[in-house]
C-alpha cells in the first residue's frame, strides 16, 4: 500500500442518463439523474483507494452544501481531504453531463468559478511520507513551480502528470514528471492520428519519462524511457454503458502498475482492463473487486 497525493480538481457531477442523444432544442426526459463527486484527480484517487492505496487529495473546495457533498464522498471513499483549501466564497465547479446509455458516450458541460490550488498551498504540505504525487495538467502557472519544487525537495519521489486537455503552456511541464498520461483529445488536437505517433512526437521533450496515451475504443499505447513501445487493444465490456471517468480509471491503474513495478506491456493490459470494466458499469463502485 502506497501513500499517494493527488493534486487537481474535484467537481460536482450532475449526470442525466438518456437512452439516446437529444437534438438541439428537443425536450426529453432522462431515465435517471445522479448527483455525485467528479473531477479527474478525485476520480483517479477513488480508484486508487479501492486498489488499497492510502490517498490524500489537494485541491480547492467551496464551503457550500455542494462542497460538503464532494468532501463527504471523498472521505467515504477513504480519501484524506485535510490538504484541501476551503473557501468561504466561491462555488463548486459543476459538470452537467448527458450520459447516452445506448453508446456510453458522455457529453460534459462544465461550469467553473473557483480559484485554483496554489503553489504556496502545495508547499505547505508535508510530503515526507508520500510515495507518489499525481498532478492534473491544469493551472499551468502554479503547476510548473509545484513540479519544480517537489523535484528539488524530494528528488526520488515519483510524479505523474495527466495531460488531458490542450492548455496553453502545458508542454513546458513535459520534462518535469516521471510518468506522462496523455489523452486522445490532446493527441488529436496536435494532429496525431494514433497514440504511438503522439508518444514519439513528445519523446524529445520528455526523455526522462514513461509515456502513455489512451485512445478510447482502440485501447492505449505506452513508450517507456528505454524506448520500448507497446500497444494494447481496448478490453471492452460486452456492453459499453458509461465511459465517464474511464480515462481517470486508466490513470489510476497506470500509477498502481508503476508502484507494483510492472513492465509496460503488463501495466498497459491491466490499465485497459480496468478502464474497460469501468465502461461496462455505472459509476466507480467496486471497480477493484475481483470478479465483479
Ligand atoms: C470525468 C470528469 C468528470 C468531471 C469532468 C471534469 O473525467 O472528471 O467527473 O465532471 O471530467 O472535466
Amino acid at each position: 500500500m502506497a501513500q499517494i497525493l493527488g493534486i487537481g480538481n474535484a467537481t460536482l457531477d450532475i449526470i442525466h442518463a438518456l437512452d439516446g442523444y437529444p437534438r438541439e432544442n428537443d425536450e426529453v426526459r432522462c431515465s435517471s439523474r445522479t448527483v455525485s463527486r467528479g473531477g479527474n484527480v478525485a476520480n483517479t484517487l477513488v480508484v486508487l483507494s479501492q486498489l488499497e492505496h492510502s490517498c490524500r487529495w489537494a485541491g480547492v473546495l467551496a464551503d457550500t452544501a455542494e462542497g460538503r457533498l464532494v468532501r463527504d464522498d471523498l472521505e467515504s471513499n477513504g480519501i484524506d481531504t485535510a490538504a484541501c483549501r476551503l473557501l468561504d466564497n466561491g462555488s463548486m465547479p459543476v459538470s452537467t453531463i448527458l450520459l447516452n446509455t445506448a453508446s456510453g458516450s458522455r457529453t460534459i458541460v462544465h461550469y467553473r468559478n473557483l480559484p485554483e490550488y496554489s503553489c504556496a498551498d502545495f508547499e505547505s504540505l508535508d510530503l515526507g511520507s508520500c510515495d507518489w504525487l499525481h498532478f492534473e495538467g491544469r493551472n499551468i502557472e502554479q503547476l510548473e513551480p509545484m513540479l519544480r519544487w517537489s523535484r528539488t525537495r524530494f528528488p526520488s519521489l515519483p510524479r505523474s502528470l495527466e495531460i488531458e486537455k490542450p492548455r496553453q503552456g502545458i508542454e513546458a511541464l513535459f520534462g518535469l514528471a516521471d510518468v506522462l498520461l496523455f489523452s486522445r483529445e490532446y493527441a488529436r488536437h496536435h494532429g496525431y492520428n494514433a497514440p504511438e505517433d503522439l508518444l514519439h512526437g513528445v519523446r524529445d521533450s520528455s526523455p526522462q519519462a514513461d509515456l502513455y496515451c489512451t485512445w478510447g475504443g482502440q485501447g492505449a499505447a505506452g513508450l517507456d524511457r528505454r524506448g520500448q513501445v507497446c500497444r494494447q487493444p481496448a478490453l471492452a465490456p460486452s456492453r459499453v454503458i458509461d465511459t465517464l471517468g474511464a480515462g481517470d480509471t486508466f490513470n489510476a491503474a497506470v500509477i498502481h502498475g508503476c508502484l507494483a513495478g510492472l513492465d509496460t506491456a503488463s501495466l498497459l493490459r491491466q490499465a485497459c482492463a480496468l478502464a474497460g470494466k469501468k465502461c461496462g458499469q455505472t459509476g466507480f463502485a467496486g471497480l477493484a473487486r475481483a470478479g465483479s
